[in-house]
C-alpha cells in the first residue's frame, strides 16, 4: 500500500533486501536515490520518533520474522564513484565493492582488490570496517561524509568515527552518504593478479552463491571463529531451513524458508558449544535484531 509520503513504502518484506533472505515486513521502507530523498527519509522517521535501521547491501543483518517496527533505509541506489586526484577515490554509500575494485584496478590503484568478494556496499563496509586478507577498509579510509540524524552533512575522519575491528561509531552520528579512500599506485596487471588470487582463495574456503549474512561471529583475539566452530562440531548443524556451512563453519546458510528464530537457535548453540569446549565467548559480527 503506498504511503502518503512519496517514496516511503509500507510493509516491505525485508527478506527481499538481505543477503540471508530472512526478515518480515518493515513498517516503513525507503530506498533513496539522491541526497534530498535520503534527508526526507531521515526527517520522516525523526518527526515520528520511530527507530531507523540502515542497510546498504543487506549483508551482516538478520531481521526478525515478525518484521521491523520502524523505518528501514536501503542505501543501494545512492551510487557514483569519482577519481578525485592521483590516488584519492570517492565512492557513494550504495556503490558495490566489486565494481569499485574493478574501476580502481583499471586506474592502477590498489586496495580494494583484497575486499573483492565482500558482498556489501561501501556504506555498510565503512560502518562495519569490512576486511579480508589482512586489509580493513579503515586502513584506506581518508574521510567519510555523514548525513546526521538532524539532516546536516558532516565530514569525519576514521578516528572521529572510532573505526575498529568490524565496528565503528558511525550510527551514533547518522548515515554514511559517501567516503574517500587513499589507495596505492600499482600496475593494473599486478592488482588484477592479486584480485584473482584472493577471489579464488575465498571461493575455495567460503560458501558462495548461497544465502548467508557473511561471517556470523567476530574472530576472538588470536583465534579464528570458523576454526573453533568447526572443532566444536558445528559444521552441518541444522535448524529448520538454516544450516551451518559444511565448507566454513562461520557461515550460516538459509536453504530456502529459514527463519530468524532458527538463526538464533543455532547462534546460541554455537556459543554454548565453543564456550564449553574452549572457554571462549564468541561475539556476533552479524547484527541479529531480536
Ligand atoms: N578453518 C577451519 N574450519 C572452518 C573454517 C576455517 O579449520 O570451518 C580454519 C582455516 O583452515 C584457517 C583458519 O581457520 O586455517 C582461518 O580461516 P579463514 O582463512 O577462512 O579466515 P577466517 O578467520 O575464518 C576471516 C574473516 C573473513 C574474511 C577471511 C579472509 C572474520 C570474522 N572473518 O575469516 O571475513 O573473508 O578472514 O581474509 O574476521 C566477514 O567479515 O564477514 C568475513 C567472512
Amino acid at each position: 500500500m503506498p504511503s502518503a509520503v512519496a517514496g516511503i513504502l509500507r510493509n516491505e518484506p525485508l527478506r527481499n533486501h538481505t543477503t540471508i533472505r530472512i526478515g518480515g515486513p518493515a513498517r516503513y521502507f525507503a530506498r533513496p536515490s539522491t541526497l534530498d530523498e535520503l534527508k526526507t527519509a531521515i526527517a520522516f522517521a525523526m518527526d515520528r520518533g520511530i527507530p531507523v535501521y540502515v542497510i546498504s547491501g543487506g549483508s551482516d543483518i538478520v531481521f526478525p520474522d515478525r518484521g521491523f517496527d520502524g523505518l528501514v533505509i536501503r542505501m543501494d541506489r545512492i551510487r557514483g564513484v569519482e577519481r578525485v586526484d592521483g590516488n584519492l577515490v570517492m565512492a557513494h554509500a550504495g556503490e558495490s565493492i566489486p565494481s569499485l575494485a574493478i574501476l580502481a584496478e583499471q586506474w592502477g590503484l590498489s586496495g580494494f582488490e583484497y575486499l573483492f568478494g565482500v558482498p556489501g556496499r561501501i556504506g555498510g563496509a565503512v560502518a562495519k570496517n569490512a576486511g579480508a586478507y589482512g586489509l580493513e577498509i579503515g586502513d584506506i579510509l581518508e574521510e567519510v561524509e555523514i548525513v546526521t540524524w538532524e539532516g546536516k552533512l558532516v565530514r569525519m575522519g576514521p578516528e572521529d568515527i572510532a573505526i575498529r575491528y568490524r565496528e565503528s561509531d558511525v550510527l551514533k552520528y547518522g548515515i554514511v552518504y559517501r567516503a574517500w579512500f587513499r589507495l596505492r599506485h600499482d600496475s593494473p596487471q599486478i592488482i588484477r593478479r592479486r584480485r584473482e588470487e584472493f577471489s579464488s582463495r575465498r571461493m575455495s574456503t567460503q560458501p558462495y552463491g548461497v544465502a548467508t549474512a557473511g561471517c556470523m561471529f567476530k574472530n576472538p583475539e588470536g583465534h579464528s571463529a570458523g576454526k573453533l566452530l568447526d572443532m566444536a562440531g558445528m559444521k552441518g548443524e541444522r535448524r529448520g531451513d538454516v544450516m551451518v556451512s559444511e565448507k566454513h563453519a562461520n557461515f550460516f546458510i538459509n536453504l530456502g524458508e529459514g527463519r530468524s528464530e532458527d538463526v538464533l537457535y543455532l547462534v546460541d548453540l554455537a556459543k554454548k558449544r565453543v564456550y564449553e569446549e574452549f572457554g571462549i565467548r564468541l561475539e556476533e559480527e552479524v547484527i541479529i535484531l531480536r
